[in-house]
């Protein structure tokens, strides 16, 4: 990365934040603010393409703010704002709308599965949802994007959107291609119950992922029930092929104790994953709960958060309304 970098990522405030969230994004906003320029970003308009309880989602815009804080990020140091804040994202989002072709969003696995089967009833927002997010991203100009894995594709629409406006506006270069950061190891967390499936906050069952204010009894008992193999903890990765819940495990166990997961196996072949389970459940306590504490903390002061809100609505709009100004010009508009 260079000097001129900027991160920009969004969390949509849809409740309760959870492992996949921890590992696959929040971890990595953390780190780049100690490096970059950084905007985070609580994606309300996103959220409201499924029906929202309007006085839910002001509580859990607050608690994702929460989360944020909590997890390490630090207002001082990164923009934390929430995007209907800033009247830009839905101004550029039109005009993306305008730019993105109705082919490319016919490909987005996410809306197809959000959608379910009767695709007539979903919104027409869940539909353009990626042209948002590419507003978003290009909005602020950033070139870098952290996300877990499943975002991949919405990331290479939002780069598809950026080269397709530089050359119909014969602009080149102005909006630079963002780049997904995507975590190397765990890009992509499973459920507990189900390791083909990524742990999400839609999944019915809360057994399925360990929630940012999951008690240390929670936790301990979501991963004595979470699905892993009945034959014992094999001696090499090959092994764990078809065997997506034990990989997931032993994948989380090795994000967070920053060990490999070859010196992992090399140490525990031959044990039950009772044996995995217990250290899993210590590391997870010792990691999670203190955020879970914090951000329960943290909610006692709404003020404080709204205050956060604010602040960061300020300086995200400075960079905003610049930039399209000039996204006017290039299109035309007066
Ligand atoms: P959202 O709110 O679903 O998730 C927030 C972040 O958490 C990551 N994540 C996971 N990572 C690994 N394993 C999992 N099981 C898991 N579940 C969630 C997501 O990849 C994401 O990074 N559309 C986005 C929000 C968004 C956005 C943006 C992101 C809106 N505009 C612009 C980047 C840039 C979403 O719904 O994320």
């Amino acid at each position: 990365m260079t000097k001129k970098d900027l991160v920009f990522s969004g969390v949509q405030p849809t409740g309760n934040l959870h492992l996949g969230n921890y590992l696959g994004a929040l971890k990595n906003f953390v780190s780049l603010q100690k490096k970059k320029e950084c905007i985070y970003c609580v994606v309300d308009l996103h959220a409201i393409t499924i029906f929202q309880k309007p006085e839910e989602l002001r509580n859990n815009v607050l608690e994702t703010v929460a989360s944020f804080i909590a997890t390490g990020l630090d207002p001082n140091k990164s923009v934390i704002f929430n995007q209907s804040s800033v009247s830009g994202h839905s101004e550029l989002a039109w005009i993306l709308n305008c730019v993105s072709k109705i082919g490319w969003l016919n490909r987005m696995t996410q809306f197809k599965d959000k959608a379910g089967t009767d695709k007539e009833k979903a919104s027409v927002g869940l539909y353009i949802y990626p042209n948002l997010m590419a507003a978003d991203i290009l909005l602020y100009k950033a070139t870098h994007v952290p996300v877990g894995a499943d975002q991949k594709q919405h990331l290479e629409l939002a780069r598809d959107i950026a080269q397709k406006f530089n050359n119909d506006f014969k602009c080149k270069d102005f909006f630079p291609i963002p780049e997904p950061l995507i975590p190397k190891n765990i890009s992509r967390v499973m459920s507990l119950r189900d390791g083909t499936k990524k742990m999400s906050k839609s999944e019915d069952s809360d057994y399925s992922r360990i929630n940012l204010k999951d008690s240390a009894d929670e936790i301990s008992k979501k991963i004595k029930k979470a699905k892993s193999d009945s034959q014992v903890i094999p001696d090499n990765l090959k092994e764990l092929e078809g065997k997506p819940e034990a990989l997931n495990l032993l994948t989380i166990y090795s994000e967070i104790s920053k060990i490999s997961l070859e010196k992992i196996i090399n140490e525990m072949a031959g044990k039950e994953y009772s044996h995995l389970k217990l250290r899993l459940s210590e590391l997870l306590i010792s990691e999670i709960t203190p955020v879970g504490k914090e951000i329960v903390k943290l909610l006692e002061d709404k003020s404080h958060l709204t205050k956060i809100l604010k602040k960061g609505k300020e300086k995200a709009s400075i960079i905003a309304e610049e930039n399209l100004k000039n996204i006017r010009e290039k299109v035309g508009l007066i």
